[in-house]
């Protein structure tokens, strides 16, 4: 049974006040003596834990450090990850007819996308336990974000893209921050495999979302929600609303908001409800849900042009289950269509996104349309990378050039 409750003794293997903890057995794990993923006695998922659970005023600075106070650490390997704006949307707002709906896009991170967030401590654990390869399998952002966090740190990066799935950006960051980039016959679930036994075999540190502490970091994106919101309009969303693949930022959330509970900083009932949003073509977390289950089945098919999130076997999916669940939140899928027109409503108030980050939008709409979004909810729809990561997609979805001749009259003759 997972149990992801808080609280309770120090284990005397704690460093600092920092342990691991395995959600399935409960088993508590010193966190940098040697390199773990996942507990060594019953292979459950681990969960960094803390001694104390920081309140909101001992947060200060900027950025992911803002919270090192929630961190195992003071300072990361940083390239000043974090800070994202919060959007207003007027146009989709009024579309999807809610009492407010806001946008944090995460694209607007130092590598376009949230996994910056996970980078600065992940790649800062490595530099602790002094390892000499960092490694994931990716569809695309992550590659880009370990390629670039790995160089700051001068340590080797390899990482492993399923071939021919990859949107051009991710791989030119990934090519430029100078990783070694392996292209696997596979789908990215094959990948994780693979990278996944090269890390069990001691080859590579292991920086896909399996890792717990590459979760610690993204947990800052729900404390900015919380604090951008209370800033701008006094209160707190009553939904977040985000696209799913591996369910490492659902899980990363709901981390944030049980801390928070834990520290007496939140209600319980003030939890935002948690709702994931999937492609129909790779939507494993959706069947769980709808099927009210507490574990996902891999899909061996996916596709979807949201290639972010072409992902079958969401390995989070046992610490995210009971975030959705517990919070009253749902998962929806959207179609491949709906992502790209919510990609374009998204420009045309101004905010580029890559397709996986629209399918937020696309899911709050088609779940107020269904009646299962009240009218009166506040809502943060998160965006998770930017439009630069996938040019294609992006010249797909907007307008075409007009060739015209080298002169005025010529443009105009044109308009
Ligand atoms: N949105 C974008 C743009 C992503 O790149 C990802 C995951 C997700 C959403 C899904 O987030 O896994 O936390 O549920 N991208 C990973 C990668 C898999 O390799 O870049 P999740």
């Amino acid at each position: 049974m997972t149990d992801l409750s808080l609280g309770g003794p120090t284990p005397d293997v704690a460093d600092d006040g920092v342990w691991l903890a395995c959600v399935e057995c409960g088993d508590a794990i010193a966190p940098f003596d040697d390199v773990v993923y996942e507990c060594p006695d019953c292979g459950g998922l681990l969960e960094a834990r803390y001694a104390d659970y920081p309140t909101f005023e001992e947060f200060s600075g900027d950025g992911v450090w803002r919270y090192a106070a929630a961190l195992p650490f003071d300072e990361g390997v940083t390239i000043r990850e974090g800070n994202t704006p919060l959007y207003t949307v007027p146009e989709i707002e009024a579309e999807a007819d809610v009492a407010d709906l806001r946008v944090k896009h995460e694209g607007a991170n130092p590598t376009g996308s949230f996994k910056d967030r996970g980078m600065t401590v992940g790649v800062k654990v490595a530099d602790r336990l002094g390892v000499d390869r960092l490694a994931c399998a990716s569809t695309g952002n992550t590659s880009a974000a370990l390629a670039a966090y790995g160089a700051r740190a001068n340590t080797p990066v390899l990482v492993l893209l399923p071939a021919g799935k990859v949107a051009a950006g991710k791989v030119a960051q990934a090519a430029l921050h100078g990783a070694r980039i392996c292209e696997v016959d596979g789908n990215f679930d094959d990948c994780l495999d693979v990278v996944a036994e090269l890390a069990d075999r001691g080859e590579a540190y292991l920086l896909n979302s399996l890792n717990p502490f590459r979760l610690e970091g993204q947990k800052t994106i729900g404390l900015e929600i919380l604090e951008q919101s209370r800033d701008a309009h006094g209160h707190l969303p009553d939904r977040i609303v985000l696209p799913v693949g591996n369910a490492g930022n659902t899980a990363a959330l709901y981390k944030c908001f049980r801390e928070l509970v834990e520290a007496g900083e939140l209600d319980k009932s003030e939890v935002p409800k948690l709702t994931g949003v999937q492609a129909e073509g790779a939507a494993p977390m959706v069947e769980a849900v709808e099927n009210g289950r507490d574990y996902v089945e891999r899909w061996d098919d996916v596709e979807t042009r949201a290639t972010a999130i072409r992902i079958g076997n969401p390995v989070n999916a046992p610490k995210a289950l009971p975030g959705i669940y517990d919070t009253g939140g749902t998962a929806v899928a959207v179609s491949d269509e709906k992502i790209t027109e919510a990609q374009r409503m998204l420009a045309e108030d101004g905010v580029g996104v890559e397709p996986a980050s629209a399918a937020s939008v696309a899911g709050l709409l088609k779940l107020r349309e269904r009646g299962d979004i009240d009218a009166d909810e506040r809502v943060v729809c998160l965006t998770t990378g930017h439009l630069l990561k996938d040019p294609e997609a992006a010249a797909e979805a907007g307008g075409d050039t007009t060739p015209v001749p080298a002169d005025a009259d010529g443009v105009l003759d044109a308009l």
